[in-house]
């Protein structure tokens, strides 16, 4: 989505020192109130003043007014408690007020449709919590369940606002219990756009998405003096909680973005995709791309080897809409590909096993990471599509001992409560346990369909010939051509769809190049579906 852009405003010329303290209820005396309100605008927009505005731009950051004017279309932001200030008496505090307490809270339309924002502003104070912050924080979340739209939240503090203590601790649990009681009813989307540390985390941990820059933005519990103290480990703020270290490797961020233009520029992107709350569909996108679309290059995308790796998000960008496909958590868990398309001119959300790393094998990460997107999809009405050619889980001890029972479980867990349009693709193998997760007809897949080079198998040949024709091969005089023999005769029984097609698993084997159209009669047919769970207060996904 392209959207005109203005340029942000310029830094306010203004003297270098910290706005001067006025209660916004002082007025001056015979001021014009029209010019008062004037003045108090001016003065709030200042922010922590002109010095600091300039520290933040040379660490390579925007401000949050600066931020949210590139989010939102333009002119379209309606800032709330633009007055508010703390409430703070302690340690010299009554005399630095600063309209606005540090955070820029209100709303705005994206694409035309409504959001609520906060950008925390890290020239004042740091862009550290006090409680009339976090009542900011609150009143638009607040709003936001009210009348069904997105929160997002642009992060850059210093954390809890030191000299308030408790009151500050206070703030965070009132805005995290909103968060999780948002959770499923409104997308929640953070930005981190600067230091967010220790219990601060935990709002963004709990939203939907979170997004990271590049070089500028870091997230811990404990920070790298701590760590030195406690572990003796010497770490960086950037190697400990950078971008790069949450998209790939702990997981906890969805996209990590080169600078904070196009992060806000992947929010809009990423909300194009989403339902304002669950109580609506996704947005429709017309396009030009043909619905019956054939491609012949799929025909050849699996290769005839079953042991060579394909990309299978050249699958994915060959079958969905114009080819547009936005994955979420491209570097972490790569072995499993998930992330937001259309077809029809309709959201769906992607899971596919990537046989391009470690074969595709299901482990702990992409379970994981598998589980909490089918989740998000099915809280928002988002239909799913799945594209299997999975080996099955990863053997090995680090992965039995850090528990891929339980998360593996997740990952069937959410698939089979899912009750949004599922429909599974099997491009190739589809082994073992794996083949029950990845959406197969028995934990209520819709339609399920495969392409003639799918083998359906407990396991591979060569390990099924090893068990079941173990005396054989024994007693064999040429072992070698013996099992030769065996893992034809397996493979020529086995590893193949029709078995699964006869017993009615597999709905139909389609013609690779007719994927895309195939997909869209399947959603198309699928449009109205009406699936209830048993009531329950809530299933126990083993977390
Ligand atoms: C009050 C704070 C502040 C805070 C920063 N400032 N953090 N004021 N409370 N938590 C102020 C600074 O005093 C300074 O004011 C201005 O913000 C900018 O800070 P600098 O230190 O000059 O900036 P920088 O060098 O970029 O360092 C940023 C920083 C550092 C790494 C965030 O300020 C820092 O370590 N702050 C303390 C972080 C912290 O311990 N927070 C509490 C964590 S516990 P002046 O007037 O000099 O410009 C927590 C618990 C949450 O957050 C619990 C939730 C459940």
């Amino acid at each position: 989505m392209s959207h005109p852009r203005t340029e942000p405003p310029a830094a306010p010329v203004a003297s270098t020192s910290p706005p001067v303290v006025t209660a916004p209820s002082t007025p001056r005396t015979s001021e014009d109130p029209l010019a008062r309100l004037a003045r108090l605008e001016r003065e709030a927009e200042q922010g922590g003043g002109a010095a600091r505005i300039e520290r933040q731009h040379a660490a390579g950051k925007l401000t949050a007014r600066e931020r949210i004017q590139l989010l939102v279309d333009p002119g379209s932001f309606v800032e709330l408690d633009k007055f508010v200030t703390h409430r703070c008496i302690d340690f010299g505090m009554e005399q630095q007020k600063i309209l606005g307490d540090g955070v820029v809270t209100g709303h705005g339309l994206i694409g035309g449709r409504q959001v609520f924002v906060f950008a925390q502003d890290f020239t004042v104070f740091g862009g550290s919590l006090s409680g009339a912050y976090a009542s900011k924080i609150c009143k638009i979340m607040d709003l936001a369940m009210k009348v069904g739209a997105p929160v997002i939240g642009l992060n850059d503090s210093g954390g809890a606002r030191i000299q308030e203590g408790v009151e500050s601790l206070a703030g965070y649990a009132e805005i995290f219990t909103r968060n999780v009681l948002a959770s499923g009813v409104v997308p929640q989307i953070s930005a981190i756009l600067g230091p967010c540390a220790g219990g601060a985390v935990y709002s963004p941990a709990i939203t939907d998405f979170i997004l990271m820059v590049e070089g500028t933005s870091y997230m811990f519990i404990t920070g790298p003096e701590v760590i030195k103290a406690v572990t003796h480990a010497d770490v960086t703020k950037e190697a400990l909680g950078g971008a790069h270290t949450h998209a790939a490797r702990s997981g906890v961020a969805h996209f990590a973005l080169p600078d904070e233009a196009t992060a806000l520029e992947t929010i809009r992107e990423l909300l194009s995709y989403l339902p304002a709350n669950n109580q609506e569909d996704p947005p429709i996108v017309a396009t030009n791309d043909p619905p019956d679309r054939e491609d012949e290059r799929l025909d050849d995308v699996v290769p005839k080897d079953p042991s060579r790796p394909y990309d299978i998000t050249d699958v994915v960008k060959r079958v969905v809409d114009d080819g547009r496909f936005l994955e979420v958590q491209p570097e972490f868990a790569r072995n499993i590909v998930v992330g937001f398309a259309r077809l029809d001119g309709r959201s769906i959300g992607v899971v596919a096993n990537q046989p391009a790393v470690l074969a595709g094998c299901l482990d702990i990460d992409a379970s994981v990471k598998a589980a909490r997107f089918v989740r998000f999809c099915d809280c928002f009405h988002i239909p799913l599509v799945t594209f299997v050619d999975v080996p099955g889980f990863l053997p090995g001890l680090d992965q039995e001992y850090g528990g891929i029972i339980k998360h593996g479980a997740k990952l069937l867990y959410a698939f089979a409560e899912a009750t949004v349009p599922k429909v599974t693709l099997i491009t190739r193998k589809a082994y073992g346990g794996a083949y029950d997760v990845m959406a197969s007809k028995h934990i209520r897949a819709d339609v399920n369909l495969a392409y003639p080079t799918a083998e359906i198998a407990v396991m591979g040949s060569d390990a099924a010939v090893n068990i079941v024709f173990r005396g054989e091969l024994d007693r064999a005089t040429d072992q070698a051509a013996a099992r030769a023999r065996y893992v034809a005769e397996y493979r020529e029984k086995f590893a193949n769809p029709y078995k699964a097609a006869e017993l009615g698993y597999i709905d139909e084997i389609i013609l690779p190049r007719r994927t895309r159209w195939r997909l869209v009669q399947a959603l198309r047919m699928l449009r109205n579906k009406r699936q209830e769970n048993p009531p329950r207060k809530h299933g126990n996904i083993p977390l």
